[in-house]
């Protein structure tokens, strides 16, 4: 597979350009990766996020959506932040939701010169996406966008769990096994 690694490792420690958040709409923090990353970024990231516009009360980020900030106190120099779907079975939208978190997210870090980006498991905690369900977009998604724009760019899929490393390393050997 193009240049794709899976860790199980704390995203706040990693030394890549851009760490992914699996943030929610207002920006702010919260519990999870959100506050990992917050409380490792120290008070100047939740500074940033809180300068950048609200699309309406308390939505600076709308699902699916992501907007970038600095790294400030963590090792990575960008943050990006995405709001994945809140799983509610499936019929609300939530893949292409889930596809455009990956999506938008790696727009900005393409018009950010970011080389190298780690991803945590959006929407597989406290939003219950499904783990397999959402490994999949995540590899799908990374793997077009590496074919078509952006070989280069290293891409880590950061597992905070074994579960989550399991899903992710199963769907890894699928796509390697069938080339997809
Ligand atoms: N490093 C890497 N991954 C982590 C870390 C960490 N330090 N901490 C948690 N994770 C993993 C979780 O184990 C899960 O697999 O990140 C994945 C996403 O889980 P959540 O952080 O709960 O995010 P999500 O399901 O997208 O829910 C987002 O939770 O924290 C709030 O403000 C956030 O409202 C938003 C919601």
């Amino acid at each position: 597979m193009r240049a794709i690694e899976i860790v199980q490792a704390d995203i706040t420690a990693l030394r890549v350009d851009a760490i992914v958040n699996a943030a929610n709409e207002t920006l702010l923090g919260g519990g999870g990766v959100d506050g990992a990353i917050h409380r490792a970024a120290g008070p100047r990231l939740v500074a940033a996020c809180r300068e950048l516009p609200q699309l309406r009360p308390n939505v600076r980020c709308p699902t699916g959506q992501a907007r970038i900030t600095p790294g400030f106190d963590l090792p990575a120099k960008f943050v990006i932040h995405t709001v994945g779907p809140v799983w509610a079975g499936g019929s609300r939208g939530e893949p292409d939701l889930l596809a455009s978190c990956y999506r938008e997210t790696l727009r900005l870090a393409l018009e950010n010169s970011v080389r190298s980006i780690a991803f945590p498991a959006i929407s597989c905690g406290v939003y219950g996406y499904p783990l397999a369900a959402a490994a999949a977009i995540a590899v799908r998604e990374v793997r077009t966008w590496q074919a078509t724009l952006a070989p280069a760019t290293r891409v880590t899929f950061c597992c905070f769990g074994t579960e989550t490393l399991a899903a992710y390393s199963r769907i890894a050997e699928a796509v390697a096994e069938n080339g997809i």
